[in-house]
């Protein structure tokens, strides 16, 4: 859409809100987006000729970030040790500032921020600076303070992001650091060519994957009916979906002003399963990996208990997980490496059904900015 001058402004085309908007842009988003970084004719992460770094000369990657750019951020953290055997550490950046920790002269630093301006994310970045680090980032802004003050950007490439509740940018931000994981493990021998074009593959199919995870929206507004009752609810994930699990929970009380909270499935008995009765959701978030055997005794407890449990999962994931499970939401078969990306989907989805039915303002939540830049 143009206004009178001609000026191209965002709307919401023929959807509701933003969020829906941005997140039915999430497959033509991520095409462009891990275009930029892979070559699919090579099978290959195309890094930038001028990388002021050497992966396979670090010790560590400490990442920091607020909000649901932090979670991407501890996703990351799996990709990076797993694929490149590289230590991660991650943090919320406000605490990171204030902790001033120790850190080994050329380390690298890597920034997550939408916007490119929030304070504390920036205040981090001065801090790591003048801690002799690497400084990259990876926004979607990139004429942004952050990109800016920043030795190496990897730009997100989204387009403009409406809605406070991020969407789009979380799953790009995601690919690009799938993308470095990738060349990271290249860089430091931890990955062969071979392993390096299978992985390149599964990001240039996530476009795919991610439109046939939003198939399942009508089977989610119909979740979302029941889940608008609760008054809390529970979201479980292990390995790379644990962050999942958080950024489910983080969008649901954003956006519906439902207590939710996200957790490590092996922490179930360490503390929330005190909650569980038949009033309670419980949202797992659980692909058929090698950890799902785990995952499923995690739901007879939660069953046992009353607790009803809806489960997103794969195919496989459904056939295995018994009659415990209250509702089921099926997202495409992949690898777990691509599978937090995917599972996104259907958490975003969850919490704006949920939002829709009980008439919040899904876009402009109360108390919330899109851009925090002040403390
Ligand atoms: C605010 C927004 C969140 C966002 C966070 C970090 O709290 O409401 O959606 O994740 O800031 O923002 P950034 O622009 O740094 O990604």
């Amino acid at each position: 859409a143009k206004t009178q001058l001609g000026i191209n402004v965002v709307d919401k085309g023929n959807h509701r809100h933003f969020m829906l908007k941005e997140i039915y842009e999430q497959p033509d988003a991520l095409s462009h987006t891990v275009s930029h970084y892979v070559d699919l004719a090579k099978g290959k992460v195309k890094l930038p000729a001028d990388l002021p770094f050497d992966f396979a000369k670090l010790n560590r990657l400490t990442i920091s970030a607020c909000g649901t750019a932090y979670y991407a951020g501890l996703v990351a953290k799996y990709w990076f040790e797993k694929y490149a055997r590289l230590p991660v550490e991650v943090d919320v950046a406000s605490e990171f500032r204030y902790r001033e920790p120790p850190m080994d002269k050329d380390g690298l630093a890597l920034f997550i921020s939408q916007s490119g301006e929030t304070a504390d994310t920036l205040a981090a970045l001065r801090y790591c600076k003048a801690q002799g680090q690497h400084i990259a980032s990876i926004v979607n802004a990139q004429e942004s303070t952050i990109a800016r003050e920043s030795d190496i950007v990897f730009p997100i490439l989204c387009g403009p992001e409406i809605s406070v509740a991020s969407t789009k940018a979380t799953t790009a931000q995601m690919s690009v650091l799938a993308s470095l994981a990738i060349a990271a493990g290249r860089q430091r021998g931890t990955i062969s060519e071979a392993e390096e074009f299978e992985l390149v593959d599964m990001l240039a199919k996530l476009p795919g994957a991610i439109t046939k995870a939003l198939a399942s929206e009508k089977k989610i507004d119909q979740i979302s009916h029941e889940l608008s009752k609760a008054s809390d609810v529970l979201y479980l994930g292990r390995g790379s979906l644990f962050p999942i699990a958080l950024e489910g929970a983080l969008k649901l009380k954003e956006i519906t002003y439902i207590h939710a909270e996200g957790y490590a499935s092996g922490e179930l008995k360490h503390g929330p399963i005190a909650l569980i009765d038949e009033t309670l959701p419980v949202v797992v978030v659980a692909p058929s990996d090698p950890l799902f055997d785990k995952t499923i005794s995690n739901m007879h407890e939660v069953a046992a208990r009353g607790g009803k449990i809806i489960l997103i999962t794969d195919e496989a994931g459904a056939k295995s997980a018994g009659d415990d499970v209250h509702e089921i939401i099926i997202v495409p078969n992949a690898h777990a490496f691509v599978m937090p990306i995917i599972c996104a989907i259907p958490v975003q989805l969850l919490a704006y059904y949920t939002a829709v039915f009980m008439g919040t303002d899904v876009d402009q939540p109360r108390n919330l900015a899109k851009s925090v830049t002040v403390e």
